[in-house]
């Protein structure tokens, strides 16, 4: 079992067919995502800014952010030192029933009459809120593991906080609507992504093509090694870490409570050949029981719903019962036009 944890060598499972191969010579050299200052004041030509970036490219890059640097350093050293245990020291976390709460697993890329194809990565997935409930799941090796996340997730909260009501207003809406819309108790997940150092990036994918299924999505990458990618007119644009800074991503909830105006963008990561890379994506979304479904503001005699009303249950039901990674769910809920 901990073999299937851990990926070592390039064995066949591994290779992604071909017309689903990276092509990272294909890359859009000079294109970046926008990258949003937070320090500035709530003016007109932020929450301009922000709606843009959500309407062209569902991602952006946010600094001077307010979470203490010496703390996201500490997380990602506790998460890059959860990885790096022996197999065996962390395989009691692996699991293949992906409704667990906490869970270390791959992913797999299944395409119609292919074989199934593991992704090139080790995820691990807990929740982050409310901590107390689950803390004693978390791993006590590293030693760090726990309070670090104690620390780092109700940093996160503020920062979710501030980014929905931005996003709110850059809809036109009240700032609190998008908050109060994804209901009172939250779905609150990490997941730490591990891309081990590949042999040959062209044949692998870390996570391949997916779009977040969440509401809103706060991710840190390791510093000097690139491997996520946003689909931004139909190429592929890389995201460069930039020091001190997160990327943040809008998930299938804000793309149907937006009425299809914002967007929830297509997204892989894929590997490197000499460097080993980690991400921590910390996912804001509905509870299982809230319904989501357009903002009425937003829906006139020009823009009738594209989406109906859903409870979310039926949305992670239907997640879970696609298989593989490039899961179609949002297109389900579409009304007929
Ligand atoms: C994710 C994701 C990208 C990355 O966790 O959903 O898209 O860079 N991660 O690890
Ligand atoms: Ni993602």
């Amino acid at each position: 079992m901990a073999n299937s944890i851990k990926p070592i060598s390039l064995t066949p499972n591994f290779i992604v067919p071909e017309d689903k191969r990276p092509q990272l010579a294909h890359i859009s050299p000079l294109a970046s995502i926008p990258i949003i200052d937070l320090n500035d004041h709530v003016t007109s030509s932020l929450l301009q800014k922000i709606s843009q970036a959500c309407e062209e490219y569902g991602f952006f890059q946010v600094i001077n952010h307010g979470v203490p640097e010496e703390l996201c350093e500490k997380v990602m050293t506790a998460v890059t030192q959860f990885f790096e245990l022996p197999p065996e020291e962390r395989a009691e976390f692996f699991t293949e029933d992906l409704t667990k709460q906490v869970k270390l697993f791959n992913y797999y890329l299944k395409s119609e009459g292919q074989e199934k194809v593991t992704m090139w990565s080790e995820l691990f997935s807990h929740p982050w809120h409310p901590f107390d409930d689950f803390t004693h799941l978390l791993p006590q090796n590293p030693p760090l593991y726990r309070e670090a996340f104690a620390e780092y997730a109700k940093e996160i909260g503020g920062l979710m906080n501030r980014l929905l009501s931005l996003i709110s207003q850059g809809l036109g809406l009240d700032k609190g609507c998008l908050r109060k819309r994804i209901g009172d108790n939250p779905r609150l997940r990490a997941q730490a992504n591990f891309y081990p150092s590949c042999p040959d990036p062209e044949l692998t994918l870390g996570l391949a093509v997916h779009t977040d299924l969440n509401a809103l999505t706060v991710l840190q990458q390791s510093a000097g090694v690139t491997g996520l990618q946003v689909i931004k007119d139909g190429k592929w644009v890389a995201v460069d870490p930039i020091p001190n800074a997160f990327v943040i991503n809008l998930g299938d909830q804000i793309q149907v409570l937006s009425n299809g105006r914002f967007k929830s963008v297509h997204h892989r990561a894929v590997t490197d050949k000499t460097h080993p890379r980690v991400s921590l994506a910390m996912f804001y979304g509905p509870n299982t029981e809230d319904v989501i479904g357009p903002v009425e503001d937003l829906i006139d005699g020009e823009h009738p719903p594209v989406y109906r009303s859903y409870r979310y249950a039926e949305f992670l039901e239907k997640f879970y019962s696609q298989e593989g990674t490039r899961r179609m769910v949002k297109e389900l809920f579409e009304l007929p036009k």
